[in-house]
């Protein structure tokens, strides 16, 4: 039996970022759509655990972790403990999200992983329970398996459904270098040392989203990080100003980088704006959101 789970990218509409806790971790306001850049992972019964990536020609294979502590591993090994059983399987992750791109790929491919490995084992997890063992594996984790569009609470894991029936088209471009979420976390602190303890509300992106006009939610769009993530990266400057010039209604950095997000008008908008910046930048890809969370696939 072979299973196929797709799990898709993530961007932040709403990023409302507060002070840190006493944890470490900051208190999130967030707007979180799933995008039609996904990653997929394939299971199937094995006597050992074994664990393949495959990237695109685009992506640094060798930015991928695939041994020790490959998110993968600890998304199988969380389940396994949880049922009591041993973590026993063949797995090859498909990759197509930005790797340490702000998207949160590792996230989408932990979910997917709980997802197939459930299936794999005929374990039945319930809703509530793969959604605490999400939470468990990292912040974007649970919004990974909820899809769609959602708002993200407490440090990201808390999630909330969002209608959101408009299919909004964006233009992502990647960056070739990625950058470490907790060095974008560790700036903000460092350029927001009076950071309120309430972050920001997602209010007017959840009506803009509301009103289906590409050009409202354009002026909505928020991000807290995006002053860390461009002093870390300063040319991630000139590429939304780019995006802005080639006709997008505005660029923003996706959750804390480097990849850039562009929103346009409608899907030809999208592919002319696209087709703009790949003068520029070899990898420019056009996605629309909102879609699935973690789902299968293939079930063979
Ligand atoms: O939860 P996750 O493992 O994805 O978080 C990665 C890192 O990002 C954390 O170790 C922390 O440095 C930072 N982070 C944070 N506040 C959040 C989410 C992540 O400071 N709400």
């Amino acid at each position: 039996m072979t299973v196929t789970v797709r799990a898709p990218g993530k961007i932040n509409l709403h990023l409302g970022v507060g002070a840190p806790r006493s944890d470490g971790f900051h208190p999130l306001v967030t707007v979180y759509q799933a995008v039609g850049i996904c990653d997929d992972v394939t299971v199937a019964p094995s006597p050992g655990w074994t664990l393949g990536v495959s990237v695109p020609d685009w992506m640094d294979a060798a930015a991928v972790p695939v041994t020790g502590d490959n998110i993968v591993d600890r998304a199988a090994q969380l389940l396994a403990r949880h049922h009591g059983i041993a973590s026993q399987a063949a797995v090859s992750v498909t990759k197509a999200i930005p790797v340490a791109g702000g998207m949160a790929g590792g996230s989408a491919d932990a979910a997917a992983a709980l997802v197939a490995l459930d299936r794999l084992w005929g374990l039945e997890t319930p809703d509530d329970e793969l959604l605490s063992l999400a939470a468990e594996l990292g912040s974007d984790v649970p919004f990974a398996l909820v899809g769609g569009t959602a708002l993200g609470t407490g440090r990201g894991e808390l999630v909330e459904p969002v209608p959101d029936p408009t299919t909004w088209w964006w233009v992502v471009v990647p960056s070739d270098e990625g950058l470490s979420t907790p060095a974008v976390y560790r700036r903000f602190d460092e350029l927001n040392p009076d950071a309120p303890a309430e972050p920001a509300a997602a209010a007017t992106t959840l009506a803009a989203l509301a009103t289906g006009d590409p050009e409202l939610l354009a002026g909505a769009l928020h991000n807290d990080l995006q002053d860390a993530a461009l002093d870390l990266r300063p040319d991630l400057a000139d590429l939304l100003d780019l995006g802005q010039q080639s006709g997008a209604l505005r660029g923003l950095v996706s959750g804390s980088g480097p990849t850039c997000l562009f929103l346009a008008d409608d899907a030809d908008a999208a592919r002319a704006v696209a087709g703009r910046l790949a003068e520029h930048h070899d990898v420019v890809l056009v996605t629309n959101g909102p879609v699935a969370g973690a789902h299968v696939v293939t079930y063979a």
